[in-house]
């Protein structure tokens, strides 16, 4: 589907690791090489190479604005999605009490569960868990009715687990957090690559994403309504200015990075053609990106599924297209080699699920293998994987055989 070209696809490996980082396209390399070589200064200034990151701020704005159906006032820009939580529970925290309560999940990446954590104990507030069905890897909805009431003051869930793919139904637990008058901090750091994102109508009132897991360089952003920003007060140096989103932006960015994030996100608009709006082509262009990568993800999961010593972690049918598994007498670690060896590049390990892990019962020995797909990704890849895994399955099966 494709006409995007990444060189980095040329090594002749499978990049079944996109969840962990994706390769970034011809377009995006040349935008940052481009906006480099012409010049970029520091923002503010009264000459070209200075409007030029100005302009560079801003377009990656409004492009963010667009993949998630934002305003560009309200998305703030900063190195990755942990850096930008942690700004973020340490601003809110400063409006909670000691006795309020904060809301994390098993489902979550760490990044969305310690700094919320560290923010409630520096005040005193309690943390409550949302619990994973362990049969299914689901993160039940119902639960939520229970554990918010009128003392929670944040919900955080994640839009799609980086070890499963599981999607929990967040607009559902988005409107039992606002019937409470809680704020509900949605990470789409792994969703936002597989499916249409529009903040709205998941209910989210934080959002954060990060560009490298879409195809462009190392950036993060949080994306909220703009009055919403307004409400807090995160720590800032008194130079910086005190509007929103600047507010919660500090020191300099990579100006060339803002560049290569702007040029991700009109590569995907650009799958889509170009007639229309660039939210409107991107929105289309995700509906694609997810029934195309949904196709090739019932491949993969029907191929592994049918070897034998293979177990797959998550049940659901609602999910990125992102699997999680592992096989019998071997670590994950080794796996992850045997795989490397026939140039399958996958990631093993709890990545930084640590939660997630645990509850899975996976947590001591080594989490399991992830095999995520991309847009890049072909039915050869796919099959690769699987042929490759099969062939570890048989080798071990001689071997134990043999003795
Ligand atoms: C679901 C999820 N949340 C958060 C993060 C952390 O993102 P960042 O590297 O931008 O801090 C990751 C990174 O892998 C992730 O997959």
């Amino acid at each position: 589907m494709s006409p995007m070209h990444f060189p980095a696809l040329s090594d002749g490996y499978a990049y079944l690791d996109g969840a962990g980082g994706t390769q970034m396209p011809e377009a995006v390399i040349e935008a940052m090489a481009d906006a480099s070589r012409r010049g970029l200064a520091n923002v503010g200034g009264v000459f070209p190479a200075s409007d030029r990151a100005d302009s560079a701020v801003e377009e990656c704005r409004a492009a963010i604005a667009d993949l998630v159906s934002g305003e560009p006032a309200g998305v703030v820009l900063g190195p990755n999605m942990t850096t930008l939580t942690y700004r973020v529970a340490s601003a809110l925290s400063k409006q909670w009490a000691p006795g309020d309560e904060v809301i994390v999940t098993q489902l979550d990446h760490d990044a969305n569960i310690r700094p919320w954590i560290q923010a409630a104990d520096r005040v005193g507030a309690v943390v409550r868990w949302a619990t994973i069905d362990t049969s299914t890897g689901d993160l039940p909805t119902e639960q939520f009715q229970a554990l918010v009431n009128g003392k929670t003051r944040l919900v955080a869930v994640t839009a799609a687990s980086n070890l499963t793919g599981i999607k929990p139904n967040v607009a559902e637990i988005a409107a039992i957090a606002h019937n409470h008058r809680a704020l509900l901090f949605v990470d789409g750091v792994h969703a936002t690559a597989h499916q249409v994102t529009d903040i709205r109508a998941l209910g989210a009132d934080f959002y954060a994403t990060s560009a490298y897991k879409w195809y462009g360089p190392h950036v993060g952003a949080i994306i909220a309504d703009p009055g919403l920003l307004e409400r807090f007060e995160p720590d800032k140096l008194l130079p910086q200015s005190d509007v929103v989103p600047e507010r919660y932006e500090w020191g300099t960015p990579s100006f060339a990075n803002l560049v290569g994030v702007a040029a991700a996100v009109d590569e995907l608009a650009s799958l889509s053609g170009d007639i229309g709006t660039r939210r409107e082509r991107i929105r289309q262009a995700m509906g694609t990106v997810e029934q195309r990568e949904q196709t090739l993800f019932l491949d993969l999961l029907k191929g592994l599924s049918e070897l034998p010593s293979v177990s797959l972690y998550g049940q659901s049918s609602f999910r990125a297209p992102t699997a999680f598994f592992r096989v019998a007498d071997l670590t994950p670690q080794q796996l992850a080699g045997a795989l490397a060896r026939r140039q399958v590049n996958v990631w093993h390990g709890d990545n930084f699920a640590i939660e997630l892990c645990r509850a899975l019962g996976l947590d001591q020995t080594g989490g399991a293998v992830r095999a995520s797909l991309a847009i890049y990704n072909q039915a050869e890849d796919v099959h690769r994987l699987v042929a490759a895994v099969g062939e570890i399955v048989d080798s071990l099966a001689t071997s134990r055989h043999r003795e």
